[in-house]
């Protein structure tokens, strides 16, 4: 028994060694071409605010790269990066679960290796001033009507249901039911917060649930 036990601790040890010598050799190579923003540590120091930390990132540089053992995770808050990506056919950037299939180069000039993870970064687009103005962070959905009339915005600024040839299919069927719903809701109760003073945030997940949920009271409207 106590072998059985030796052996299986020695594999894992030696796993995590192969794991560790592996990280480490891919921490010193010195083709991660800049900006790097760290490492796959960083990004889990920072897990629980993860969307808010790479905001941050991206304020400074809109393109930039994070080290994983074994390749580079590239994040692109750049319209014009994030559209190169997107129109770009499949063979060079794979559909689901992004990588770049070959060497290429950003229009910003941003170098992508073959094997780089690739992903847009809707969270922080949606906050960057460089995209929507300097009062990006205010809530101001008129922002979206000119003349009282809808208008949207490109796909490749807000990228919710990606753009090109890799746009949603569902996008107008879910606009329908997102409409449906909140015209009902809206038509029907009066909404207040429990608590105006408690911060409403989110869980780091790959679809951003809210923290501990929205605590809200609903009341009906009147008649009259
Ligand atoms: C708010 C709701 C929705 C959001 C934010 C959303 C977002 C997205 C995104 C980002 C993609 C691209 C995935 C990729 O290429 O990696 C996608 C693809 C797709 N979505 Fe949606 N979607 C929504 C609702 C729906 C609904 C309601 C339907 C169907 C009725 C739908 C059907 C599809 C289909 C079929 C694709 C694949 C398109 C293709 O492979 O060419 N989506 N969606």
């Amino acid at each position: 028994m106590l072998t059985l036990i030796g052996l299986v601790f020695l594999f894992v040890a030696v796993l995590l060694g192969a794991l560790l010598v592996s990280y480490l050799k891919e921490l010193m190579l010195n083709d991660h071409r800049p900006p790097v923003a760290g490492s796959t540590l960083t990004m889990l120091i920072h897990f629980n605010k993860f969307f808010d930390y790479v905001a941050l990132i991206a304020k400074k540089h809109r393109t930039f790269r994070f080290i994983t053992p074994t390749h580079s995770e590239v994040y692109i808050a750049d319209p014009i990066n994030v559209e190169h990506v997107l129109k770009s056919n499949f063979q060079n950037y794979t559909k689901d679960g992004k990588y770049s299939e070959k060497d290429d180069v950003l229009p910003d000039g941003f170098k992508i290796k073959k094997g780089d993870g690739i992903s847009y970064m809707a969270y922080p687009m949606g906050r960057m001033t460089y995209i929507w103005g300097e009062d990006a962070e205010e809530f101001r959905p008129e922002r979206w009507l000119h003349d009282g009339v809808f208008q949207p915005e490109s796909p490749f600024k807000f990228t919710a249901f990606q753009g090109g040839p890799r746009i949603c299919l569902g996008k107008e069927f879910a606009y329908r039911q997102m409409k449906i719903m909140a015209a009902f809701l809206v038509f029907f109760f009066k909404f207040r917060l429990v608590d105006e003073s408690k911060e409403a945030t989110y869980r780091t997940m790959f679809t951003l649930h809210m923290d501990n949920g929205l605590h809200l009271y609903a009341s009906p409207r009147s008649k009259a």
